[in-house]
């Protein structure tokens, strides 16, 4: 019987464990959690989403707060059509975090970027052009395109000095989103490095619709495979989204991909940017307290704890701060809070059942999104004495993928 660590994923003939931990936004995947998935000879990501904030917080900048200050006036207007980020912000702030990481940095494996396409800023071409050529001249190790078709990003950073040199991946989920990918990018003579092909079964958004059940990942890798087989493409195929053990991701290794990306096991980990009481909710979690809902204004259904708090709330919108889903100056919630604010015009007992405010409440951890298996996360660890859950270290963790067989998971020492 093998276990994970018999399998090793080859990027230019350096080899790696072939576990990615998935990105997670914003910052629940945090720079200790990539780098300890480095250092242990995988692959970490960061994620890129709100790369003001994050600076704000780790490096004490005043970005988001310089923004506000400066778009007050737009509070009290729906058009947010005005406000834009200041490209320059965008541009440090993504170095001041990449270069951070890279920095720090230790041991064989690798440390990706996570970009969201879907973080359309007001300006989505030029803001993420910046983003992307600002973690390439940062040093980043690769970057994976995700929640989007991102027909047009490799595009953008063409002329960068890294565009040959870094490893460039995309997310999707399905054969039909590659099969748009590789056509619109065949000019460029540059394949992506790898592929990641995530199954309704993950955490964050989802590129599925409500019929998500319908689908499931073996069958689209399998389709994927046969694809990048029948046209003669060697490009790595990573497997996502429900890969809850190590025998889970042998199943998949055993049958042609060349890696797992992996998240939710993570979530619940010390270098896990969630705060420890939402951990606790996450291992709390029974089947039934899991839901795949509508509520995100990218037009993408997400999964989330029901409980979570931002779920039918009535916040004002916080654009002139964040606004990283502003399209035109327009996000399905500002429409929503509009409409509500017209039936209680003093502002008050407004609650929103159908969006959210993405940007704030993603920022202060109030969006549960989680995968499907996270009811499972209380076995993978020990509950204490004041029924709350152990929660552990990423090593442990990616051990416990890298090493475990026949299903089974290594729990902490008593
Ligand atoms: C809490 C959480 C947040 C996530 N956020 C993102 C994200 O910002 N961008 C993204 O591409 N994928 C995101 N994902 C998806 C993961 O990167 C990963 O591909 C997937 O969840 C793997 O499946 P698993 O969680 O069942 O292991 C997120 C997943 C979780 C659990």
């Amino acid at each position: 019987m093998k276990c994970v660590d018999d399998f090793r994923l080859k990027f230019n003939g350096k080899e790696y464990v072939p576990i990615i931990i998935g990105g997670m936004g914003v910052d629940i995947s945090t720079p200790q959690l990539a780098l300890e998935a480095a250092r242990l000879g995988g692959i970490g990501h960061i994620s890129d989403a709100m790369s003001l904030d994050t600076a704000d917080r780790y490096f004490g900048t005043h970005f988001t707060r310089d923004k506000t200050r400066q778009y007050k006036d737009f509070i009290k207007i729906q058009d947010k059509t005005g406000i834009h980020f200041d490209l320059g912000a965008v541009e440090e702030s993504t170095k001041l975090h990449v270069g951070n990481v890279m920095e720090k940095k230790r041991g064989d494996g690798l440390i990706f970027t996570n970009c969201m396409e879907k973080l359309t800023m007001n300006a989505s071409r030029d803001t993420l052009r910046v983003r992307l050529k600002a973690a390439l001249d940062a040093g980043i190790d690769g970057i994976t395109l995700a929640a989007g078709l991102h027909p047009n990003s490799l595009r953008l950073i063409e002329d960068h000095p890294r565009f040959r040199d870094a490893k460039l991946g995309i997310i999707v989920s399905s054969l039909r989103a590659l099969q748009i990918f590789l056509r619109r990018n065949a000019k460029l003579n540059r394949l992506p490095d790898y592929v990641v092909v995530e199954g309704p079964l993950a955490g964050g958004h989802l590129g599925f619709g409500m019929d998500w059940a319908k689908y499931d990942l073996k069958t689209i890798v399998a389709e994927i495979h046969q694809f990048l087989k029948t046209e003669e493409l060697a490009i790595p195929l990573i497997a996502a989204g429900g890969i809850f053990t190590g025998s889970d991701a042998v199943s998949f290794l055993e049958n042609g991909v060349a890696g797992v990306q992996v998240a939710t096991r993570f979530t619940i980990a010390q270098e896990s940017g969630l705060p420890d009481d939402v951990k606790q909710e996450y291992l709390k979690a029974g089947e039934d307290d899991i839901e795949v809902n509508q509520i995100s204004p990218t037009g993408y259904p997400m999964r989330m704890l029901k409980n979570s708090p931002a779920i039918a709330k009535g916040l004002r919108p916080n654009c002139e701060s964040y606004g990283y889903i502003l399209e035109n100056g327009k996000c399905e919630y500002l429409k929503s809070y509009y409409r509500e604010l017209e039936q209680h015009p003093d502002g008050k007992n407004i609650c929103i059942k159908d969006k959210t405010c993405l940007c704030t409440h993603m920022r202060n951890y109030n969006v549960w999104t989680c995968g499907h298996y996270t009811y499972r996360l209380k076995d993978t660890t020990r509950q204490l004495p004041d029924g709350t859950y152990r929660i552990l270290g990423a090593e442990h963790i990616f051990r416990d993928y890298q090493f475990s067989k026949d299903q089974q998971i290594l729990l902490p020492e008593e």
